[in-house]
């Protein structure tokens, strides 16, 4: 049976480039947007017009030179933000309006000072404004993650009456739990009676460090669309990351989903993404971490050097790396000191290997992780 595709969503020149201290050029930004179209992301999210001439600037020059995949610009519920978006997008071979306002009684009340009722009013009389230039309307209910659920399946339905192709449904303060989540995405699309009519995305933040699962969860319960960052920058925790959905979808194929993600690029877009927004990748960072394919215990060093399957689920080579490390240190058993040693050009006797093995952790006692160049100086 084929799979079922599922559509990403990149955010990180948008969500992503929200964090202080991330922020890029146009050219930086062209930069990752064409990167992005390497990897085979579907939309890049490539700013929010209205929110500065910069944004506006680099939505309109990615519009320029990214062919492939659907360029996206947000924008809030209001018409001076779909005209913007508009004008930024208009020399984007594929566009894509992402239009929306605050679904939950806390935005609604705390942010608004409004109603339910108005809100609605407001949420389809932008999709309808939108339909005038758009055929590809993502409407966003957002802090859907909190709202009350019969009143999300009420917007979502009059927005799709309004013309939304696309509905997502964001847990914006990152507060659900891989359950709770699941069940309203179906509960969504149980009760929307013209769901069928539009692709359901989920866009998750981190806050609880389950952006992720919740994504999966989302994608499980009839989600076809994922929005996420690379190496999951965004806003306070982050959003879910691209490759760490990406590669759970590969590593399951039970659950019969996957994207059209070159997963190779994998870490040299995360590299890149990092040194551009000056923000560093922590080492135990699931996927692109540098310590996500090093193995470093006796146990597990041993154990991997007679059969790989048994510490990795993932090759490194299908993320782009071009292999996993053996790390040496005063936790490193005489397997791995073997391996490394003969990769070097040095033979030995078991014997041998004895004594060296006891020099080997006096020196890595001494000095937390061990190189070549001490390796050459312990067989002097
Ligand atoms: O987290 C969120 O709700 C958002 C919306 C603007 C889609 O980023
Ligand atoms: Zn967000």
């Amino acid at each position: 049976m084929g799979k079922d595709k599922v559509y990403v969503f990149d955010t990180t020149l948008r969500d992503g480039e929200q964090v202080p201290g991330c922020q890029l050029n146009t050219d930086e930004k062209v930069e990752i947007a064409l990167d992005l179209e390497a990897l085979g992301v579907d939309i890049i999210e490539a700013g929010f017009p209205i929110s500065s001439p910069g944004d506006f600037n680099s939505v309109s020059e990615i519009s320029k030179v990214v062919k492939k995949p659907v360029i996206c610009a947000l924008s809030r519920a209001i018409i001076s933000d779909i005209d913007m978006a508009n004008l930024a997008l208009k020399d984007a071979k594929r566009k894509r309006i992402h239009t929306g306002i605050g679904a939950s009684d806390i935005h609604i009340k705390n942010k608004f000072n409004s109603t339910r009722e108005k809100i609605l009013d407001q949420a389809v009389a932008a999709v309808r404004y939108s339909t005038k230039f758009f055929d590809d309307i993502e409407f966003y209910a957002e802090d859907a993650g909190r709202a009350d659920k019969d009143y999300l399946c009420k917007m979502v339905e009059e927005v799709i009456k309004a013309g939304a192709t696309v509905i997502n449904i964001p847990d914006t303060t990152g507060y659900n739990l891989p359950e709770t989540f699941s069940k309203k995405i179906k509960y969504l699309c149980d009760n929307v009676p013209n769901i069928d009519k539009a692709i359901l995305s989920v866009h998750c933040h981190n806050d609880l460090g389950l952006a992720t699962a919740n994504t999966i969860a989302g994608l499980q319960n009839g989600a076809r669309q994922f929005e996420s960052t690379i190496n999951g920058i965004g806003e306070r925790a982050g959003n879910t990351s691209l490759e760490e959905v990406v590669m759970a979808l590969r590593a399951h194929p039970e659950l019969n989903l996957d994207t059209k993600i070159k997963s190779k690029n994998i870490i040299s877009i995360s590299k890149k993404v990092s040194r551009l927004m000056n923000m560093p990748i922590q080492k135990n960072k699931a996927i692109v971490g540098a310590n996500a394919f090093a193995h470093s215990s006796g146990i597990h060093q041993d154990g991997f050097l007679k059969h790989r399957e048994n510490y990795e689920i993932i090759k490194p080579e299908d993320v782009g790396l071009k292999s996993s490390s053996i790390d040496l240190t005063a936790r490193s058993g005489r397997a791995a000191l073997r391996h490394r040693l003969k990769l070097l050009g040095f033979s030995f006797s078991n014997v041998e290997l004895e004594t060296i093995y006891i020099r080997f952790i006096e020196m890595a006692d001494e000095k937390k992780l061990l190189h070549d160049e001490d390796l050459y100086k312990l067989m002097k």
